[in-house]
C-alpha cells in the first residue's frame, strides 16, 4: 500500500469514527410531550382567573405537562358547546370539558355513550362522603358516576351599585313591587335601573328563570320540568307579565352587552342592578371591585329562601388523547386545594364539603350558608334541569320574547317544547 493509500484509509476510518461518535451523541428520541387540553367557556373576568388557578395547581402537581386551554367564549349559551359537540361528535374530544351537573351531562353525553365511567376514581380519591349527594346524583346516571363537581354557582342573586343606592337613599328590592318600586325611583333620577346583555340570548333567559322561581315557589318551579306545572298556566302568565315590566327597565342596548359587560355596567354605574349567577362576583373581583363596599348582593326578587344551584363538573370524554393526564386533571380537579384555589376567584363555593371557609369573602361566605339552609332548586339555563332540546327552544323562545312580549305565543311554544323533549305529556 502506498503512502497516499494508508493515508486516505487513515481518513476514511477518522471519519466513520467522528460520525459514529456524533450518531451515539444524539439524543435519544424525544419523548411525546406531554399534553392536557381543557375545554370550557371560562374566558370572562373571573372565570378565567379560577381556571388559571386550578392550572397552577395542576402545574405544581404534575410539572411537565403542557396545558392547552381551549376555551371558547359565551358563556351557556349554544356557542361553546356547538363547538364541543362537533369536536366530539368527530372523535377529536379534548381530555377532559366543562358540563353542568344533570341533564347536559347525563342526556347529552353519558346515555349516548361519549363518557367515562368515573366511580373508581371517586372511590379511590376518596371523594364519596366529601360531596353533598345532591351533587353526587347530579352527576351519576344507573349508580355510575360520571364526572367531578368543582363548584356550587347560586344563579339567581340581584347585585347592586351601592354608591347609586346609598346616594338615593334605597334598599335593594326583595319582592317583585319592591324591584318596581326601586326602578321606578332610579328612572326618575337617570340612571338605568336594570342592565341587561342579552347578546348570547341565554342571558334573557337567565333573568326569566329568575322570575318563574320568584312567581312559582321551589315546589312549582320544579314542576315545570317534570310535567307537573303546565306551561300555559296563570303562574307562567304571571311571570310573563312581570318579566315583560321588568324588561322595560334595561338598559337600551342590551343586546350588545354580554352577561360580563352588563356587570360592567354596575360596576360602573351606568345601571344600578343586574340579575345574574355570582359569576358576576367573581367578574366585579377581577376588576378590584370590594364585595360590600363597591357592590352589594340580595336574592334576585320573589328568591328568598330559594337557592338555584348551578354545578360546573368535568368528566372524562372516551378517546381523550391523553387520558393518563385527564385523570391526573380530574383529580385536581376534585382536591380540596384545586377547590380552594379555584372558587374564590370564579365566583362560587366548593363543591365539597371540607373547604376552609376563612379562604371565602364575605359574600361566598354567605353563599355557603344561604346554600345548606335554603331549598335547592335547579337551573334550566344552567344545564340542570332539562335536556338540551329543551333548553334550545327555552332560550330562543324567551329571546324572542323580549322583543315580541307575546306571551300567550310564548307559552305555548314552551308546552309545545316540553312535549316534544318528552318532560310534558
Ligand atoms: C355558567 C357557568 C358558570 C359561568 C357562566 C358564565 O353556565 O356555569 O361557571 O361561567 O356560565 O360564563
Amino acid at each position: 500500500m502506498s503512502r497516499s493509500h494508508r493515508w486516505s484509509l487513515w481518513v476514511a476510518l477518522l471519519l466513520i469514527l467522528t460520525l459514529l461518535l456524533a450518531a451515539c451523541a444524539q439524543p435519544a428520541t424525544p419523548a411525546p410531550a406531554k399534553k392536557l387540553e381543557i375545554f370550557s367557556w371560562w374566558t370572562a373576568g373571573g372565570e378565567a382567573e379560577g381556571l388559571e388557578a386550578m392550572f397552577t395547581v395542576y402545574r405544581q402537581k404534575y410539572p411537565g405537562v403542557e396545558i392547552i386551554n381551549a376555551a371558547v367564549a359565551g358563556g351557556a349559551g349554544a356557542q361553546a358547546k356547538a363547538v364541543l359537540k362537533t369536536r366530539m361528535l368527530g372523535g377529536d374530544p379534548p381530555d377532559s370539558f366543562q358540563v353542568h351537573g344533570g341533564a347536559e351531562l347525563i342526556d347529552t353525553w353519558v346515555k349516548t355513550g361519549y363518557m367515562e365511567d368515573l366511580t373508581d376514581l371517586w372511590k379511590s380519591e376518596g371523594w364519596m362522603d366529601k360531596f353533598p349527594k345532591q351533587l353526587i346524583d347530579l352527576v351519576s346516571y344507573e349508580g355510575k358516576i360520571y364526572s367531578v363537581p368543582v363548584n356550587v354557582h347560586r344563579g339567581n342573586v340581584l347585585w347592586y351599585n351601592k354608591k347609586i343606592f346609598d346616594q338615593y337613599g334605597l334598599q335593594p328590592p326583595t319582592t317583585f313591587d319592591e324591584f318596581f318600586q326601586v326602578a321606578e325611583a332610579l328612572k326618575a333620577k337617570g340612571v338605568t335601573p336594570l342592565a341587561l346583555g342579552d347578546k348570547l340570548k341565554w342571558e334573557a333567559a337567565h333573568l326569566f328563570e329568575t322570575v318563574l322561581a320568584g312567581v312559582l315557589g321551589a315546589e312549582k318551579y320544579r314542576g315545570l320540568w317534570t310535567g307537573q306545572t303546565p306551561w300555559t298556566g296563570p303562574e307562567v302568565a304571571q311571570a310573563f307579565e312581570i318579566f315583560g315590566r321588568m324588561l322595560d327597565y334595561v338598559n337600551e342596548d342590551h343586546a350588545a352587552h354580554t352577561w360580563d359587560s352588563a356587570t360592567q355596567l354596575v360596576l360602573d354605574g351606568k345601571a344600578a342592578m343586574t340579575i345574574m349567577g355570582d359569576w358576576s362576583h367573581g367578574y366585579f373581583l377581577s376588576k378590584g371591585a370590594k364585595p360590600g363596599v363597591d357592590y352589594g348582593w340580595v336574592p334576585a326578587p320573589n328568591n328568598k329562601g330559594l337557592f338555584m344551584v348551578v354545578t360546573d363538573t368535568f368528566g372524562l370524554p372516551k378517546k381523550a388523547p391523553h387520558r393518563e393526564q385527564a385523570i391526573a386533571w380530574l383529580k385536581v380537579c376534585g382536591s380540596k386545594e384545586g377547590q380552594e384555589a379555584f372558587n374564590p376567584k370564579k365566583g362560587s363555593i366548593c363543591a365539597r364539603l371540607d373547604c376552609d371557609r376563612s379562604k371565602f369573602d364575605v359574600y361566598l361566605q354567605s353563599s355557603m350558608d344561604d346554600f345548606a339552609r335554603d331549598q335547592l332548586i335547579p337551573s334550566e339555563v344552567h344545564g340542570s334541569a332539562a335536556p338540551e332540546g329543551f333548553a334550545t327552544a327555552f332560550n330562543d323562545i324567551i329571546f324572542n320574547f323580549v322583543t315580541s312580549r307575546d306571551a300567550k305565543a310564548a307559552m305555548e311554544a314552551l308546552q309545545k317544547a316540553c312535549v316534544e323533549n318528552k318532560m310534558c305529556k
